[in-house]
């Protein structure tokens, strides 16, 4: 496996513009099936944070499975070798661009149970964290096997227990833990120990973590994913798992039931399409917030050139880029949630409301007082305002994967159980880690979770509801309605953020997918009023085999310097999500890897 550098020069066409409207959105890529060629491309691709995922899916290739079916063949591996992440007790938002043009958005984000009331964090008038962070009820019902099933019901090529080969391999002969897993388990050691499968499986017998290169064996992992390779996802949603799993929670004090399993489905959205420098760039809509905040912050930067503006002046270009930004995230707080149960307003997406946005845009000083807008034809009085600040750390969580086909299929898929291990609760016998999927709601106004993002009303927890994402699978069409890019990152709310800026420097900045990938990032969530930058030293750089000359907009001391000359209190990062990504050049695809992680890209 490798990682070719080369220098994709973009196309900076200045297309005519391309229908958009959200959320019931015209598509205007596709095409007559039999004008599709037989290949598009000559080869196959695939990039992941793991060489066994990378592996998985290309062998799947290789034996003539398509992308859908080899995404979700790296996505069981990826929840056997890199469990902290993602996980079937999780969740996983798939976008996924056909051969013959078609566009599709599967939702496998988790709901809350029946029984999940507003207040059900609350103890004494107060929210704890802890609760919707570690233990029983921390989980909402898992979405991935439901939506990977949904997807290789319609599209998928080779058998669906062939797609489970290599998990259950891993899961039974063991593998070598990375430094993630390794680090993760020792950060999580106290709260794996509460829960006996935790415990007995991911643990060593005096309850030490496993540390890097020591060998994890999940024989009940291995059985389970059996299990659902030989009857499907109903032994999951309607059987054994459901069952087990359920009376597990409930003896420790957990709410879900096999009502709740039952009732889950995987859903298809309608993405959200924008025309940006002649391509349409695809995102996913809510449950998450990736998509929508993408593509206002295009909008935002639509006006400039930004290669001028980055050639000119690095610092300049941070500058716009962490202003959209604060804006952004200041409309995610209030305005964004499970559009099944909130009317999260279309008009977030004007044109004229996003000039607005950035009417008070000052090139001489960092912006202190950004609040939410308010978007034509909403009343505000309806949907209260988010207040409140805090600090959370550069933690990696969650993963993002990708696959192409020669045919023309490309698959972008974030998988997660929230941040690392999820609940920590395994569930006896089954090898499950459980997601902790119930913190991405907002626990009460104005209260941060893990990530120390706030919400508000739109995204108060309620029955079968989907917690706000911020997961960002986006793909990038050309006027033809041909793939040209895609990618999608891991980092909680930095995920928003690290895709738009791979997407700025393939589209606007003329770089390859590796080198946009590698290149340093910045991150403002709107609150806490703090602009993360990542660490330009050279031993940071050198660790992502980024020279400067690979990057020209390094961020050095003089950017620092320059940033917190302009009003930004800036902090270092070492790093600001996790990406991965595919780009087609003529007829070869190119994919990378963050090289932040230890993941693998082949092509
Ligand atoms: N659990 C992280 C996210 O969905 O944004």
């Amino acid at each position: 496996m490798f990682v070719s550098r080369r220098q994709f020069v973009s196309q900076l066409a200045a297309g005519a513009s391309l229908a958009w409207c959200f959320p019931s959105v015209t598509l205007s890529m596709a095409q007559d099936r039999r004008s599709v060629p037989r290949t598009l491309t000559t080869n196959h691709a695939a990039a992941t944070v793991h060489p066994s995922a990378t592996q998985a899916a290309m062998d799947i290739l290789q034996e003539g499975g398509n992308a859908i079916d080899a995404s979700i063949a790296a996505a069981l591996v990826l929840g056997v070798v890199d469990g902290h992440n993602s996980g079937i007790g999780g969740g996983c938002l798939a976008l996924i661009r056909l051969a013959d043009g078609r566009m599709r958005a599967i939702d496998g984000r988790e709901t809350a149970g029946a029984a999940a009331v507003p207040d059900i964090f609350v103890r004494n008038g107060k929210v704890d964290p802890q609760l919707s962070q570690t233990g029983p009820l921390a989980s909402g019902v898992p979405g991935q096997i439901a939506a990977m099933q949904r997807m290789h019901q319609a599209h998928g090529v080779l058998p669906w227990s062939r797609l489970f080969a290599a998990a259950v391999r891993i899961a039974e002969e063991g593998h070598a833990a990375s430094r993630s897993t390794a680090r993760t388990l020792a950060a999580e050691a106290d709260n794996l120990n509460r829960f006996p499968a935790s415990r007995g499986v991911l643990l060593k017998s005096n309850g030490d973590p496993l540390r890097e290169g020591e060998i994890v064996i999940q024989r009940d992992l291995a059985r389970t994913l059996r299990h659902i390779a030989d009857h499907g996802s109903r032994w999951f949603y309607e059987g054994e798992f459901a069952k087990v799993t359920c009376e597990y929670l409930a003896s420790i004090g957990g709410i879900l039931t096999p009502t709740d399993f039952s009732r889950y489905q995987a859903l298809d959205r309608t993405p959200i399409a924008r025309e940006y420098r002649g391509y349409q760039v695809i995102g996913f809509p809510p449950p998450s917030s990736g998509g929508l905040h993408i593509a206002q912050m295009l909008e935002m930067l639509r006006p400039y050139s930004l290669a001028t503006r980055f050639a000119e002046s690095p610092v300049a270009g941070y500058h716009l880029l962490a202003e959209c930004m604060k804006r952004a995230f200041a409309d995610r707080a209030s305005w964004l949630g499970d559009s099944d149960y909130v009317n999260v307003p279309p008009t977030l997406l004007d044109v004229g409301y996003l000039r607005e946005r950035m009417a008070d845009f000052s090139e001489t000083h960092a912006s202190t007082q950004i609040d939410r807008g308010v978007p034509p034809h909403v009343d505000p009085a309806n949907v209260p305002n988010a207040h409140a600040a805090t600090e959370s750390e550069d933690r990696k969580h969650t993963t993002h994967l990708t696959v192409a086909d020669a045919w023309g299929n490309w698959v972008a898929m974030t998988c997660t159980v929230n941040t690392s291990w999820g609940s920590k609760v395994m569930v006896p016998g089954t090898g499950v880690v459980l997601n902790n999927e119930m913190d991405d709601f907002s626990l009460a106004p104005g209260t941060p979770n893990a990530f120390g993002l706030v919400g508000s009303f739109a995204n108060k927890v309620a029955p079968g509801k989907r917690p706000l994402s911020s997961m960002s699978p986006t793909m990038v069409l050309d006027q033809q309605g041909l793939p040209v890019v895609t990618c999608g990152a891991a980092g909680g709310p930095r995920i928003i953020n690290a895709t738009l800026q791979v997407l700025i420097r393939t589209l606007d900045l003329g770089q390859s997918i590796d080198d946009a990938i590698a290149g340093s990032r910045i991150h403002h969530q709107w609150r806490p009023d703090t602009l993360s930058v990542e660490n330009g030293s050279a031993e940071k750089r050198s660790e992502r085999n980024v020279s400067l000359a690979r990057d020209p907009f390094a961020i050095g001391p003089d950017v620092v310097e320059g940033l917190e000359a302009l009003g930004h209190t800036v902090r270092s990062a070492e790093f600001l999500g996790i990406a991965q990504g595919i780009q087609r050049q003529g007829d070869r695809l190119f994919a990378a890897h963050d090289p932040r992680a230890q993941g693998a890209s082949a092509h």
